[in-house]
């Protein structure tokens, strides 16, 4: 492989936008000039529509989109993840979460099936009341303290499967190392039936350690008796000799593996504040979901590969229209926190400029990820979407059924607009401002009206539609964006799986509060930074 730019599809790409750039293409003639254009630009995996026909699209863009997946060797690089080659080139690592989601008679990896099993052993104790605090009462109360992919995956789908809550315990996520969040959640709880999990694949993470350390010295307090953290700790992490050391009981560790990233860590024993939530039995069919979504990105030809064509046209829309920024809207509030779960694997994955060959990339990479639930985006930040200057592809995200029998009309409504939305962002509108008010037709004044009420668009969109939020088919949806990141990476030639970017700033946090503790121990910091320091001081 090599940078993207230099292949011929690439090129010939550049040139074929051209045509969606012209002043008269409206996208929306895409539709009446092809019968079936739906059928031709859509997708269908089980219980997953993918809708790409409202996308800059022709079948002459596929084929150079398809082009240009083959020039950069994207079916032999699918194929190398599965197999569990290096392809974390920097850290000489596979990237193996689907091995996670593997069915075991089928596994490699007879540890995967252990881990489960000793989950399913935990979650079991806990929820029956046979897992016991330091005063033999049973767990209500479990708080997740991590960060990162050890927070924001699990958080996420707790939250998405609301619906399949079970009774026994109520969970609490933790992360910031701000101590209001922790002291918040913990001022409702109570030590005797408060179970911590610590979830840090490298426990070395400050903010967990902190957290971790805080959530000690509560429980402590109470308990007064050092033997109660074995009760009310669990650890989830690769690094077991970290764990061991802040006193966690060996039988209470979970193991991680190198080859699961952190962004990609939710299927792992990370996983485990999900199987608390909803029951192991829906854990194991988020699994079997995102496996669903594996075999078809495995063997599905390329053409009708759903994480393969949303990538292709995403690295098409930032190689040839400057898109910077993409949103991801679901119209569902129990999915509203998948788009901050989505920056984390979009932003972390693919903000890269190394290539692979350790050269700096030559066209731009990664996307600027962000989004919420709808309908509320329409009220937020549609605007700009609609009118605004910049070209913004939309995902729209939608279930066809709702959790609650008796809102059918309210949940019509909800998908009434998410249709509707990428339908104005396709058409747009030009305005005739006489039809609203008494300006005399062509005025002056008309004409500046009709200009501001005007909408451009031939605003790009995808909707995925599943049938119902449920654990299978979100495994299913969020295994789908882990893949589409995985051919981005690889169609600009980056490696998704490392982030050697966020190392600096932890560096750098050291010495500055270093400079915090102890006044005038350091000079060799800025100016700005300095004076922010002593001014937090004085007003501290
Ligand atoms: O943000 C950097 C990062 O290493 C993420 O990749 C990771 O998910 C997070 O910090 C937490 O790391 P750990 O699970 O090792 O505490």
């Amino acid at each position: 492989m090599s940078s993207p730019g230099n292949t011929s599809a690439w090129i010939a790409l550049q040139e074929h936008s051209k045509q969606f750039q012209q002043a008269d293409f409206r996208l929306s003639d895409l539709f009446t000039n092809s019968a079936n254009r739906f059928t031709a630009f859509s997708l269908r995996h089980e219980n997953l529509l993918l809708d790409f026909s409202k996308n800059y699209l022709t079948p002459e863009t596929l084929r150079l989109l398809l082009d240009l997946a083959d020039q950069q060797q994207l079916s032999s690089a699918i194929k190398a993840m599965y197999d569990g080659e290096l392809i974390n080139t920097t850290e000489q690592r596979a990237a193996l979460h689907v091995a996670l989601r593997q069915p075991a008679a089928s596994s490699d990896h007879p540890e995967v099936e252990d881990t489960l099993a000793k989950m399913e052993a935990f979650v079991a104790k806990v929820h029956s009341g046979r897992w016991t605090g330091y005063s033999n009462k049973r767990i209500t109360d479990i708080v997740n303290i991590g960060i990162g992919g050890s927070d924001l995956g699990p958080a996420m789908v707790t939250d998405a499967l609301d619906a399949f809550a079970v009774p026994e315990v109520n969970l609490h996520f933790v992360s910031n190392v701000d101590p209001s969040q922790l002291d918040n959640t913990l001022a409702k709880l109570d030590p005797e039936t408060t179970l911590f999990i610590v979830a840090s694949k490298s426990f070395k993470t400050l903010e967990t350690h902190q957290n971790a350390a805080s959530a000690r010295a509560w429980l402590m307090h109470k308990a007064n008796d050092e033997s109660a953290t074995g009760k009310h700790f669990v650890a989830i992490t690769s690094n077991l000799e970290a764990a061991t050391k802040f006193g966690i009981d060996k039988n209470n560790l979970f193991p991680l593996w190198d080859w699961v990233g952190g962004r990609f860590s939710l299927w792992s024993a990370i996983g485990l504040p999900i199987a608390l939530a909803v029951g192991m039995e829906n854990f194991r069919q988020l699994l079997a979901g995102a496996h669903s979504m594996d075999q078809h990105f495995r063997e599905a030809e390329l053409a009708e590969n759903m994480p393969v064509i949303m990538a292709l046209l995403s690295v098409w829309y930032t190689g040839s229209f400057d898109s910077h920024s993409t949103a991801v809207v679901p119209y569902s509030q129990s999915l509203n926190l998948l788009p901050s779960f989505l920056q984390q694997l979009y932003m972390e994955s693919l903000g890269k400029s190394s290539d692979l060959q350790g050269k700096p990339v030559s066209t731009n990479t990664g996307e600027v990820l962000w989004g919420t639930a709808g309908s509320n985006g329409q009220h937020s930040y549609f605007q700009l979407l609609h009118q605004g200057t910049q070209f913004i592809p939309v995902d729209f995200i939608a279930a066809a059924t709702c959790q609650s029998k008796t809102k059918t009309e309210q949940q019509q409504h909800l998908l009434a607009n998410c249709f509707s939305q990428s339908l104005a962002l396709m058409e747009g509108k030009t305005e005739d401002s006489t039809e609203e008010n008494s300006v005399e037709k062509d005025s002056v004044e008309a004409n500046s009206t009709n200009a501001h009420k005007t909408i451009a668009g031939n605003k790009p969109s995808n909707t995925l539609l599943i049938s119902e939020l449920n654990p299978y088919n979100l495994g299913c949806l969020i295994a789908l964006y882990e893949h589409k990141v995985y051919v981005q990476s690889v169609l600009w030639n980056i490696n998704a799986f490392d982030q050697w970017g966020v190392e600096l700033g932890k560096k750098l946090a050291e010495q500055v509060f270093a400079a915090m503790s102890e006044p005038g121990s350091t000079t060799d910091l800025d100016d700005s930074t300095l004076n922010l320091i002593k001014q937090a001081r004085d007003w501290r």
